[in-house]
C-alpha cells in the first residue's frame, strides 16, 4: 500500500510518498519521496508566520511539488497510491483548507480515500521512524511500551500526553498562554533576533554556555513549575525578558543578549523536565516520547534524554529532519488511522483541533 501524506498546516508546504509492505506478518515501510518548501524567508521579514501569506505560498507549490514527488527518480512513474492522509488541524485554517482542497480534488481525480489526519498524531509517530531510516531502504518503526508519555513542544503546541495503548490519548496538561516554540519566537524577537527564534536562541545561548558555568544573573521566573497540574505557562516568562530588556535601558549587547538566551533556555528546560518526570513517576510511564519543532534544542533534547536515562525508560526522539513539519509523519499517522476512521468527504479545517477530548 502506498500513501501520500500532505502537510500545509503552518508554514511548510510539504509531500511524502511513504509505502508500506508486509511481509512475514511483519509491517516494513518505505519512504518513496519525500519533499518540502519552506516559507521562512517569505515570513521572515513580518517576524512571525502571516495566515494569508502561507495561504497563497502553499497554493503556488503543492503542485509543483507534487509533481517533482511522483516523478522523482525513485519512483520515475506515478506510483499506485491507495490513500491520501492531509493535516486537517491543529493549524492556521486558511492554510489547512489549501492542503484539504488539494487532497480531496486529487481523492476524486484517483479515486482513493482522503484520511483526515491530526497534526499533533504526526509528531507523536515521528519519533517512532529510526534514526538509521535512509531513502530507498525499507524500516521497521520502533515499538512503544506503554504507559507512555508524550511531551509535545512546538511553535503552537505544548502538551503533555498520557499514551495508554495504540492511538488512545489523553491530554493531562497544557500551556494556558504560549506555546513553548512561540515563546523562543518572542524572546528572541524581544532581543533583537530574527524569526524563526528558536535555533537563534539556542545558538547564542551555546555561546554563554562556554562562557559561564551557572548563570542565574537575570533571576528568570520559572513559571508553574511546582503547580499541582501539569499545565504550563511561558508568557509570563517571556514578559520577565521584556523587564529584563527594559532595565538595560540601552541598545541589548551581544554578550547580555547570549546571557538572556542561555537564562532562559535554562528556564525553559526546568520546567519541562521538572513536569514530564512527574508526569512519568505518576503514570508509571515505561517509554517518553518528544515530538515537535522545539525538540531540535540541543539543550532540551539532552535533558530529557538525561531523563529517561535516570528513569530507565525508553525514550523516542525523532530524527532532526522529522522534528520540524513534514508530510512523512502525517502519512505514517494517516496509515495508523486508516481502518479506524469514519471517512467523511466532507470533513473540514479544525485550527484549534485537539488530538483527545
Ligand atoms: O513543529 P514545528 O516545526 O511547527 C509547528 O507545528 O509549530 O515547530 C516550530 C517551532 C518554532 O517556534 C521554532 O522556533 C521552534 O520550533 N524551534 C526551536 C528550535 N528549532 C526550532 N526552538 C528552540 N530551539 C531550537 N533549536
Ligand atoms: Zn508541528
Amino acid at each position: 500500500m502506498i500513501i501520500l501524506g500532505i502537510e500545509t498546516s503552518c508554514d511548510e508546504t510539504a509531500l511524502a510518498l511513504l509505502e508500506i509492505i508486509k511481509k512475514d506478518s511483519k509491517t516494513y515501510f518505505k519512504v518513496l519521496g519525500d519533499v518540502i518548501h519552506s516559507q521562512v524567508s517569505i515570513h521572515k521579514q513580518y517576524g512571525g508566520v502571516v495566515p494569508m501569506i502561507a495561504k497563497r505560498e502553499h497554493a503556488k507549490n503543492l503542485k509543483p511539488l507534487l509533481e517533482k514527488l511522483i516523478y522523482s527518480p525513485i519512483t520515475s512513474k506515478k506510483p499506485d497510491i491507495d490513500a491520501i492522509a492531509v493535516t486537517y488541524g491543529p493549524g492556521l485554517e486558511p492554510a489547512l483548507w489549501v492542503g484539504i482542497d488539494f487532497a480531496k480534488k486529487l481523492g476524486e481525480l484517483w479515486n482513493i480515500p482522503v484520511i483526515p489526519t491530526n497534526h499533533m498524531e504526526g509528531h507523536i509517530v515521528a519519533s517512532l521512524v529510526p534514526s538509521e531510516m535512509v531513502h530507498q531502504e525499507s524500516f521497521m518503526l520502533h515499538g512503544i511500551q506503554f504507559p507512555a508519555i508524550a511531551l509535545l513542544i512546538s511553535g503552537g503546541h505544548t502538551e503533555l500526553i498520557l499514551i495508554e495503548n495504540w492511538m488512545k490519548y489523553k491530554i493531562i496538561g497544557q500551556t494556558r498562554d504560549d506555546a513553548v516554540g512561540e515563546a523562543f519566537d518572542k524572546v528572541a524577537r524581544l532581543i533583537g533576533l530574527p524569526y524563526p527564534g528558536g535555533p537563534q536562541i539556542s545558538k547564542i545561548a551555546k555561546e554563554d554556555r562556554f562562557k559561564r558555568e551557572t548563570a542565574e544573573k537575570w533571576n528568570l521566573p520559572r513559571p508553574m513549575m511546582y503547580s499541582k497540574d501539569y499545565d504550563f505557562s511561558f508568557s509570563g516568562l517571556k514578559t520577565a525578558v521584556l523587564y529584563t530588556v527594559n532595565k538595560i535601558d540601552k541598545v541589548v549587547n551581544l554578550e547580555w543578549k547570549e546571557e538572556i538566551a542561555r537564562e532562559f533556555e535554562d528556564a525553559v528546560v526546568d520546567v519541562l523536565v521538572y513536569k514530564t518526570n512527574k508526569a512519568v513517576d505518576e503514570f508509571d510511564a515505561k517509554t517518553l516520547i518528544v515530538g515537535g519543532g522545539v525538540i531540535a534544542n540541543d539543550k532540551i533534547r539532552e535533558a530529557l534524554s538525561k531523563l529517561s536515562e535516570e528513569k530507565k525508560i525508553n525514550s523516542l526522539f525523532p530524527t532532526s529532519q522529522l522534528s520540524t513539519d513534514n508530510a512523512l509523519m502525517i502519512a505514517l499517522a494517516g496509515y495508523f488511522n486508516i481502518d479506524n476512521r469514519i471517512l467523511d468527504k466532507n470533513f473540514k479545517a479544525i485550527g484549534n483541533l485537539k488530538l483527545a477530548y
